[in-house]
């Protein structure tokens, strides 16, 4: 089955087509991170209009790349939540519109459930059950996938994403938006134990997690060191915020398997390209006996391949959409379109 996703949550608009949920015949992605790196952040009005402007073209080369026409399309996909409310608008009221006129089924997709079905295309083995650790801008959660499409929150963050975490740091910083990957590359060779920063701990709630105290203190202790004159070895930095944020992370893995028994893992979103984070996962999966699944680089951040690999298992739990379908600004990832 060839679906034609599409992709708008955030600040990428990306159209794929994908064959039955694991192979990827097209992937287009405009990314607008340097209209909104002037702010510092992503700026959603102008977020929606970038989207508007280049979602239609994209669509044509998504379907010029696969070598197919529309009418080879056999159902449209798109992302209905969670996201920016007037930009998961326009892809979704764009991909209605296709889906009508085609007259093929339209096909919700939860975007975190996209990001976790970006291991089906980097791994054609993966089934579930597995446990999905959602490391993202927006997101950060202890995800059980008991079925494709069924799924439950074992354990999310308070307060801020870990994304997010890296994105406000790095700006302090002023080394680059987002600030993951320059945080990222500048944390390596850092000493990892140069600066004291704090792990967060959620009381009676052992998998849900905390960064906001992470990223006050570490703006804190950029602004003292500034105000008092000192500089900061920003490699050392980097690598000590590294760890706070893995330590964090890794803490709670034993336990999450624990619960609930399992023995595949994968990690899903943005944050899953850190360096230190993969080499982390693996040499913990390595020591304890179990599979783990990174999705390859190229689909860690926002994609609509990964929508349209998420779609084919909705499709065949019959979560098709209505025309009058919604967009969400928050929804749960345990809640299957309709539920
Ligand atoms: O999944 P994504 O593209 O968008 C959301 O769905 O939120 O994730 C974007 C986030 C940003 O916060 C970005 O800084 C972070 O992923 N990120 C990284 C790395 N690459 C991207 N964080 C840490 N290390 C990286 N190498």
């Amino acid at each position: 089955m060839k679906i034609l996703a599409i992709e708008t949550s955030c600040d990428e608009t990306a159209v794929a087509v994908v064959e039955g949920g694991r192979k990827i015949l097209s992937s287009q992605i405009a990314s607008q991170i340097e209209m909104h790196r002037l702010y510092g952040g992503v700026v959603p009005e102008l977020a929606s209009r970038s989207h508007m402007a280049f979602v239609s073209q994209l669509c044509d080369q998504a379907l010029a790349e696969a070598s197919l026409t529309k009418k080879d399309i056999e159902a449209v996909a798109v992302t209905y939540a969670p996201g920016l409310i007037g930009a998961l608008l326009v892809g979704m009221n764009f991909g209605k519109a296709l889906a009508y006129g085609l007259q093929v089924p339209l096909i919700p997709v939860h975007h975190v459930r996209g990001h976790i079905a970006s291991n089906y295309l980097s791994h054609p083995q993966l089934k579930p059950p597995f446990l999905c650790l959602c490391v993202s801008g927006g997101t950060t959660a202890w995800v059980k996938v008991e079925e494709y499409t069924q799924m439950s929150l074992l354990g999310g963050t308070r307060d801020d994403a870990v994304g997010e975490c890296f994105d406000k740091v790095a700006r302090v910083l002023g080394i680059g938006y987002p600030g993951g990957k320059p945080l990222d590359d500048l944390a390596q060779g850092g000493n990892p134990q140069a600066y004291a920063l704090p792990r967060g701990k959620v009381d009676g709630a052992p998998l849900d997690m905390s960064f906001s105290g992470l990223k006050t203190a570490s703006v804190n202790l950029i602004h003292n060191a500034e105000q008092k004159g000192e500089s900061l070895c920003l490699p050392d930095f980097a690598a000590s915020f590294s760890q706070a944020v893995c330590d964090s992370l890794l803490s709670r893995l034993a336990l999450a398997l624990e619960n609930t028994g399992l023995k595949q893992v994968a990690v899903a979103g943005g944050v899953s390209a850190n360096r230190q984070l993969r080499g982390e996962m693996e040499a913990y999966c390595q020591k304890n006996g179990c599979d783990l699944f990174l999705p390859q680089l190229s689909l860690c951040g926002d994609n609509a391949a990964m929508i349209g690999a998420q779609a084919f298992y909705e499709y065949q739990q019959g979560h098709c959409g209505d025309w009058d379908l919604n967009a969400y600004a928050t929804r749960a990832v345990s809640q299957s379109y309709g539920e």
